[in-house]
């Protein structure tokens, strides 16, 4: 036995091993004077083996501040079986210090029974708890507890963070389901993860639409995690509330930026492409004429005075004839580049119909001597109207040519001109190899050919020429076709009487 007393009296009996194997500190004092007379095992342990002889009397336990209050305790202590109770720290002999809860009460007309429990572990991990709400209450982002075991699963806990972000107390919170933040704003794709998540009692991030008590937007990224019981059993949801509006916002503004930096790369090249095609079209279309010239040149200068008449007259013709195409072919490359630089403009004049149209004809039949086109005008005369006639040169001559260009010697190609009460109504009919299905979304691209064209030389660029001149005088175009039997272009140009005209 451990010898644990100075002087008589030990603990009688029972008592005795009681006061020997308990984990409880025991005191033994004799008052008055409270002079310790008697400490257990655990006591000595706790306080210092030599506790008898450093902190002989009772009051000196307490740390110095909490002397006062100790003082008052001990004379609480009254008769046998009365309790009196000391919460606070005392000191170990080294001067360590450790928390306490201590009972003291009359155990003999002079002695005194001091029963002490060291709760150092239980004040540490309640300063920790203390700690961590302290920690969870500051937060900046929003923390929030749901009883997952009531039903609608209401808000029990929000933290101030929450409340800054979302504007509602935690009085206007707590108790409610948290979904009041969508407002009307239900239909959001991360609502079903949640729900799934929330319904199987799993962890989960999703991003939310929310709205503040003032009505104002915010994208909350909620991080939800259950927590389970010793049991397993889930009672509680935390969840996180980030305001990550700016985040998203600037993720959104940088796939913006990416998106017109991708967009201009695109058109850069697609700009670099149709640079590439222009000079090749060009230097391709116009050297087919040139050659015919020269050859035709040639011969007339080799040969010129031993040639016959008629065949002189058709070398003539020829050069003639290529050089009305290289021509046309120069108006059309000048038109598109102008038009592409966005310098062409509208000048309206009056234009005499009935006369323009025949001169015109006459003018294509230069370029195209063996072929004919039937003119069928259907307008009320005086037919003249405000139009441009650089951009109704530009209309007539890419559609007749191409009619002509794409059908066969001795297939007709109508022109018909009529109007009714808004539109003068153009219709370009050919009985040749007509559109393929697949080139009709396309046909007014630049430089776009359709697949059946074989042989036949053209710019690409006939069509875009129309429809951007069609659309300069405001009307519109539209055409039908079938691949070998033909095509019809329909133009609609706002029909604006000359002055002469109004009466
Ligand atoms: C702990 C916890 C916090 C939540 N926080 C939010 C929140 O900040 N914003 C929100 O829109 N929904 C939040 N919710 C989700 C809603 O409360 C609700 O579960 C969700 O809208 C899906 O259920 P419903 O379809 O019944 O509305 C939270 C849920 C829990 C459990």
């Amino acid at each position: 036995m451990v010898k644990t007393s100075l002087q008589d009296p030990s603990p009688p009996g029972s008592f005795n091993a009681l006061f020997e194997q308990t984990r409880d500190l025991v005191l033994l004092a004799r008052y008055p004077g409270g002079e310790i007379i008697s400490a257990n095992p655990s006591a000595l342990t706790a306080f210092g083996k030599n506790l008898l002889t450093a902190r002989p009397v009772l009051e000196s336990l307490p740390v110095p501040e909490q002397r006062g209050a100790f003082k008052k305790v001990l004379k609480e202590v009254g008769e046998e079986g009365q309790t009196a109770h000391f919460s606070g720290r005392l000191r170990r002999t080294d001067s360590s210090s450790f928390h306490s809860e201590m009972d003291i009460r009359k155990v003999a007309p002079d002695i005194w029974l001091a029963t002490i429990h060291d709760i150092s572990e239980r004040v540490r991990a309640l300063e920790d708890i203390e700690l961590r709400n302290i920690a969870i209450a500051n937060v900046t982002s929003g923390v929030t507890v749901a009883d997952a075991r009531l039903p609608d699963q209401p808000l029990i806990y929000v933290n101030k963070g929450f409340q800054e972000i979302t504007g509602y107390s935690a009085r206007e919170a707590v108790g409610r389901n948290c979904r009041f933040l969508q407002g009307r704003d239900r239909d959001q794709p991360d609502l079903d993860k949640l729900r799934e998540a929330l319904r199987v009692g799993r962890a989960c991030i999703v991003q939310l639409r929310n709205y503040r008590k003032d009505g104002s937007q915010f994208i909350n990224e909620l991080h939800i995690s259950p927590v389970h019981n010793e049991e397993g059993e889930l009672t509680h949801f935390v969840g996180i509330q980030l305001n990550v509006t700016e985040q998203v916002e600037a993720r959104k503004s940088l796939e913006r930026s990416e998106a017109r930096y991708r967009q201009a790369l695109e058109q850069e090249k697609e700009l670099n492409e149709i640079k590439t095609r222009f000079i090749s079209m060009v230097s391709h279309e116009f050297r087919t004429p040139m050659t015919g010239i020269m050859a035709s040149a040639a011969l007339l200068k080799k040969f010129g005075d031993r040639l016959e008449a008629d065949k002189k007259d058709r070398h003539l013709a020829n050069i003639a004839t290529s050089l009305k195409r290289m021509n046309r072919l120069l108006d059309d490359v000048l038109f598109f580049s102008r038009a592409e630089s966005g310098k062409l403009q509208v000048e309206r004049r009056p234009v005499a119909l009935a006369e323009y149209l025949p001169a015109l004809m006459e003018s294509l039949s230069l370029v195209y001597p063996d072929r004919e086109v039937t003119l069928d005008l259907r307008l009320e005369p005086p037919a003249s109207f405000m139009l441009d006639e650089h951009l109704l040169d530009h209309i007539l001559q890419n559609l007749i040519g191409n009619a002509i260009k794409y059908s066969p010697p001795g297939s007709v190609v109508t022109c018909q001109l009529r109007e009714d009460t808004e539109w003068l109504i153009l219709d370009v009919s050919d009985e040749g190899i007509g559109i393929p299905l697949k080139d009709q979304d396309k046909l007014f691209e630049a430089f776009h050919r359709a697949d059946n064209v074989g042989q036949q030389h053209g710019t690409g660029l006939g069509l875009n020429i129309v429809r951007r001149a069609v659309e300069l005088l405001e009307g519109d175009i539209r055409f039908t076709s079938r691949e070998g039997s033909g095509s019809t272009f329909t133009v609609r140009l706002p029909k604006i009487p000359s002055n002469n005209d109004k009466q």
